[in-house]
């Protein structure tokens, strides 16, 4: 970067590391406080840290009341678009401080009391939002369970976070289907160990659901019931360090890690993000197509754009097929939106069905300014298509469910430094990122490592796993005392620009989203028929990975026989146990899969032969023959 351009960027983020207390002092100006902080960074006990830690405020107070109280009542608030039902709502923020006051109130009547757990297992739809807020308002903790995960995966979260109320809907419309949610959370509750003591159903006109109609151990009723005479209720005062919820998300182990994120932290981060990041400022409107199941959906459909002020489009469809490849763009032109945020995987989607960008020349994009695109590695190709068809700043952005916020991206709102295409540009204030080798030194320039961020993180991040801080230091600061270990690897340029080449560990990337190999391997040795099993992630032109299973099965089972009723008993096992977003759709059968004398399984080098490279062998391998056997089978062109 040329040095005029650095100044202002590197001015501020120069500032963030030399005194983080006084840089996240003067934002947390920004959040109204009921007691505002005195001390900014509580380092007593490392490696834990506690931002903020004798503040107090309510997160829904300062994303819905404040701004009617500042006289945007009549602003729009929530832009619901729903091209899968035919439906399009707006609520202003008057109209979303009385449905989230209510809606407090019905979880009051429940029992609902500050630090309970809510889960919220729902599709895109405003009550989900409501839902979200309405636990803020109470200093409840809720936890979004993304409506793609099967019963499993659900029920391993509801263990987890043991609530006292789940909120669901009766359907999900996805646009070849129905997806009934409602005997899916049924299922989920059947397998778990801990039962709510309520669970409140959203009839869907698409397909209402059985409800409060057999014996359970939890009460069962309807959303308009509980909601209908419902009392407003008030605000509860929370620490800024309790939390504001758990976000389950995965890692390499079939059981998902609960990322704690706290109140004020994160509300001081996010809305420091919406200026200084994506750009966006009070009154304007933000398109983040996304799901609220996911982090990009938690801080930049919910909570980034309503702590702004701002107004939020909640989009219940696809980037193509609803109808058409023109929906975003149609999208961005009803509600005059100034950027647009999504991952990589749905321009591809989009690419792949408009080539020439026809249907984006249909559309007026007056007002729109950007687009912002993370969850996965963006791709030279895709930037290069969006960026000449929007002729408007592409603006990759890495960041992790753990962190909550970017860590690298390009900072538009303080100013938008040269683009280089595979980069999502440079660290964020706050972010102390640094390259390490193995003994944990820095790497030189265009080396490649570890990516790792210097202890403390800045606000909003997560300060440990929720109920489980050992996990919390073995998974992420224990490879590099003092450090976080992001999980990902790649390198920094000799501009500071950082290159994210993708996870060193076996978590999966399909189609934005993070999926764990353990799981679906677990639900593949749950089959009679398979011994041994490991799942993959290869390479994808659409979804950037797909899973893909390599599996062997018991002695005495004939692989010519029974094999292909065998891998079609295996995809659908993953569809059910995990659900249809891990699209597994190939699965080969193999003699024996490559290990190490110690016996862990060689996946990221069976990785790297899928993908067409010719990676190292290590030299622990325990028989070599087993790999070359393979190598045939993984070179083989994908069958999905
Ligand atoms: N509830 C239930 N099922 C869901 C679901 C939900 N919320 N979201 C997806 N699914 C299902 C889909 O219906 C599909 O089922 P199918 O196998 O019966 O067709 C399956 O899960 C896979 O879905 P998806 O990954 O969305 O693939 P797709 O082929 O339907 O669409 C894209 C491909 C690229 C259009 C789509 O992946 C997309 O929009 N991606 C954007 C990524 C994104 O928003 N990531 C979030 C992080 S920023
Ligand atoms: P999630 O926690 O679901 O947001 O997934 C986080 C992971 O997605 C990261 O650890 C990366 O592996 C990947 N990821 C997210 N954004 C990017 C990006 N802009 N570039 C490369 N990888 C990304």
């Amino acid at each position: 970067m040329s040095d005029g351009a650095a100044t202002a960027y590197q001015g501020i983020y120069d500032a963030s590391l030399r005194d983080p207390e006084g840089f996240w002092r003067d934002a947390a100006a920004a959040i109204d406080w009921v007691r505002p902080p005195e001390r900014i960074l509580d380092d007593s006990r490392p490696p834990f840290y506690r931002w903020y830690p004798d503040a107090e405020l309510n997160v829904c107070y300062n994303a819905v009341d404040r701004h009617v109280l500042a006289g945007r009542g009549d602003q729009p608030a929530i832009h619901y678009d729903s091209p899968v039902t035919g439906t399009k709502v707006t609520l202003t923020y008057a109209e979303l401080l009385d449905r989230v006051s209510r809606f407090a109130g019905a979880l009051e009547g429940l029992g609902v009391e500050k630090g309970d757990r809510v889960v919220i297992y729902m599709p895109m739809v405003p009550e989900a939002v409501v839902a979200m807020l309405a636990c803020a308002r109470l200093g409840a903790v809720h936890s979004v369970v993304f409506g793609g995960f099967a019963p499993q995966e659900l029920a391993a979260r509801i263990e987890d976070a043991e609530p006292k109320v789940v909120v669901s809907a009766s359907c999900g419309v996805e646009p070849s289907r129905i997806v009934e949610y409602k005997p899916m959370l049924d299922e989920a509750l059947r397998r778990s160990s801990h039962t709510p003591e309520s669970v409140i159903v959203l009839q869907r006109e698409q397909s209402p659901a059985a409800v409060g109609q057999r014996d359970t151990d939890w009460e069962e009723m309807t959303w308009d019931e509980v909601y209908a005479d419902a009392p407003a209720a008030e605000c509860a005062t929370v620490a800024a360090t309790d939390p504001l919820y758990i976000l389950y998300t995965s890692g390499t182990t079939g059981k998902p890690k609960g990322i704690y994120r706290d109140s004020g932290g994160y509300a001081v981060a996010l809305r420091w993000s919406m200026a200084n990041i994506f750009d966006v400022a009070p009154g304007e409107t933000m398109f983040t197509a996304s799901d609220v199941g996911w982090v990009v959906g938690h801080s930049y459909i919910v909570y980034g754009p309503l702590l702004t002020g701002a107004t939020t489009v909640l989009y219940e469809g696809k980037p193509v097929g609803t109808p058409d490849a023109g929906a975003f763009w149609r999208v961005i032109e009803e509600y005059g939106a100034v950027c647009l945020f999504t991952a990589p995987t749905a321009f591809r989607a989009i690419k792949k069905e408009d080539s020439k960008a026809a249907k984006l020349a249909e559309h007026d994009l007056e007002r729109f300014r950007a687009l912002f695109l993370a969850g996965e590695r963006l791709d030279p190709d895709t930037y290069e298509w969006a960026s000449a068809a929007l002729g408007k700043p592409v603006i990759d952005n890495w960041w992790q469910t753990e962190t909550g916020w970017p860590i690298a991206a390009n900072p538009k709102g303080i100013q938008l430094l040269p683009i280089k295409p595979g980069s999502p540009t440079v660290a964020v204030p706050g972010y102390d990122v640094q390259v390490l080798d193995g003994t944990g030194e820095p790497v030189a320039p265009g080396v490649e490592g570890a990516i790792c961020i210097k202890l403390p993180m800045p606000p909003g991040t997560l300060p440990t796993l929720w109920g489980d801080d050992d996990r919390y230091v073995s998974s992420y600061l224990s490879a590099y005392p003092g450090y976080y270990l992001t999980g990902d690897g790649g390198y920094l340029d000799e501009d500071g620009y950082l290159y994210v080449m993708g996870r060193t560990d076996d978590v999966l990337n399909v189609a934005g989203h993070r999926l764990s190999t353990g799981s679906l391997e677990a639900a593949l040795s749950g089959h009679e028929a398979v011994a041994e099993c490991a799942v993959i992630g290869v390479h994808d032109e659409l979804k950037g990975q797909v899973p893909r299973a390599l599996v062997v099965l018991k002695s005495g089972i004939d692989a010519d026989a029974d094999g292909d009723r065998i891998k079609k008993e295996l995809v659908a096992r993953v569809r059910a146990e995990v659900g249809p977003v891990a699209a597994l759709h190939q699965v080969d059968i193999v003699g024996a899969l490559p290990k190490t004398r110690s016996g862990k399984i060689l996946r990221k080098t069976m990785r790297e032969l899928a993908d067409g490279h010719t990676p190292a062998v290590p030299a622990t391998i325990e028989d070599p023959s087993v790999l070359e056997t393979l190598t045939p089978v993984l070179r083989s062109a994908p069958t999905s």
